[in-house]
């Protein structure tokens, strides 16, 4: 089923690709400039987007076997996520239950963890094990010193948690299918080759860099080239999108030579073909695979709201199809992964920072984005919808049943 939808994106995007069309929304739209530097906005944005909604944590990979964990914050909030005993990954907040001293630190593998402060232990399911000097302390029922338990779900090799122990809102329903289609690259048998953490502008800003193929022969002119396409088509599933460029060509994997697709009989479609753009979950998650190392590589890149409205974190994971077996795939994949870091940090990045200052100047009072851009007009209109969604509405927005006849 899904399989059938990868096939018909494609031939859409082979058929505009031959009328040298794209599709185009149906206006140009402005967005307020302060939309991207009004404090007030971004606090709204860490507590009822950040903060409410399911977020793409790590991808599977990063926790390949029962005992492996990381701590991380996001938003403000210490993570802890594990993989238990049974395989499954679970997601708590990272806070002792006697005074919130985290409890882990970094990441690693552990089945229990102490914390550092006066030494209560903790398993990996998050279970209070013992406590010091039990004696000493006086009587406590374990069962209620538990660590938080945040909603958790692994779909597609990617781990989902809603930072909200309370949650209502279900990560399945608010996937609304896309992760089925995720599910093609098999991220699951997937493996970590290296991640490393950037800084970069406004959340938003950064974010509009993923959805947007309009910039690339301009501002990556020097990396990917001046006659790089422009254009792209975008595919929803609720506020996740994939994006791709309208063409009849692919390049053939490991090589530069293009496959011409209208020659080539439909189920032989290569499933670099099927999968190649970028495919971003909202809020902040890009995902875009090439070739590199002697493999199928995609780089999953991870925004962290950042301290101030105008600054954000990049987590970039790099997971490979193949573990690396010898130095030359070694080097390939670090090479494609440095020339990456490049691109996104001197070119993608720097230019968001020069953007940021300039709208802070408070003289340019919207930004616009054309017909040509429906990604980002999307991206802006799902954040507006859901930061003035109450959390019934939220739950009303992503119901199956509504979620099917959008
Ligand atoms: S804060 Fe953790 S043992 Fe006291
Ligand atoms: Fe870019």
């Amino acid at each position: 089923m899904s399989r059938q939808q990868l096939l018909e994106m494609t031939r859409s995007l082979v058929e505009h690709g031959k009328a040298d069309t794209m599709e185009l929304v149906d206006d140009v739209v402005a967005i307020p400039a302060s939309d991207y530097t009004d404090e007030a906005q971004f606090e709204r944005e860490k507590n009822l987007i950040f903060k409410r909604l399911p977020l793409m944590m790590a991808p599977s990979c990063e926790l390949p076997e029962p005992g492996c964990y990381k701590a991380m914050e996001m938003a403000g909030i210490p993570v802890l996520i594990t993989r238990q005993k049974d395989g499954t990954a679970q997601a708590f907040l990272n806070s002792c239950t006697h005074r919130g001293n985290p409890v882990a630190e970094g990441s690693g593998k552990a089945t229990r963890f102490t914390c550092g402060y006066h030494g209560w232990t903790f398993k990996n399911d998050g279970d209070l094990l013992a406590i010091a000097s039990p004696k000493d302390f006086g009587k406590v029922d374990k069962a209620n010193f538990c660590l938080q338990k945040f909603p958790t779900l692994e779909r597609a090799g990617l781990i989902w948690v809603t930072l909200d122990p309370d949650s209502t809102l279900d990560i399945e329903s608010y996937l609304c299918g896309y992760d089925s289609l995720l599910e093609h690259f098999g991220f699951d048998s997937w493996h970590l080759f290296d991640q490393r953490t950037i800084p970069g502008p406004n959340w938003k800003t950064a974010y509009d860099g993923y959805l947007d193929f309009y910039h690339l022969p301009v501002l990556h002119k020097d990396t990917f080239g001046s006659d790089f396409f422009n254009r792209a088509n975008y595919f929803a599933w609720g506020p996740h999108q994939r994006l791709s460029s309208p063409s009849k060509f692919i390049q053939k994997t490991g090589s530069d030579e293009q496959l011409d697709l209208t020659e080539i009989d439909e189920k032989d479609w290569p499933i670099d073909a099927l999968l190649q753009g970028v495919w971003t979950i909202f809020p902040h998650i890009s995902i875009a695979s090439f070739y590199g190392g002697g493999g199928r590589g995609a780089m999953i890149s991870q925004l962290f709201p950042g301290e101030k409205v105008g600054e954000s974190y990049t987590t970039q994971f790099y997971v490979m199809e193949h573990e690396p077996t010898d130095d030359a795939v070694r080097q390939g994949a670090r090479e494609q992964f440095d020339f990456l870091e490049v691109v996104v940090a001197e070119e993608d990045y720097k230019t968001g920072k020069r953007q940021h200052e300039a709208l802070q100047s408070g003289l340019i009072d919207k930004v616009w984005f054309g017909r040509n851009e429906g990604g980002g007009q999307a991206f802006h209109q799902w954040v507006e919808r859901l930061t003035k969604a109450d959390d019934a509405e939220l739950n009303r927005i992503f119901a199956p049943q509504l979620q099917a006849a959008e």
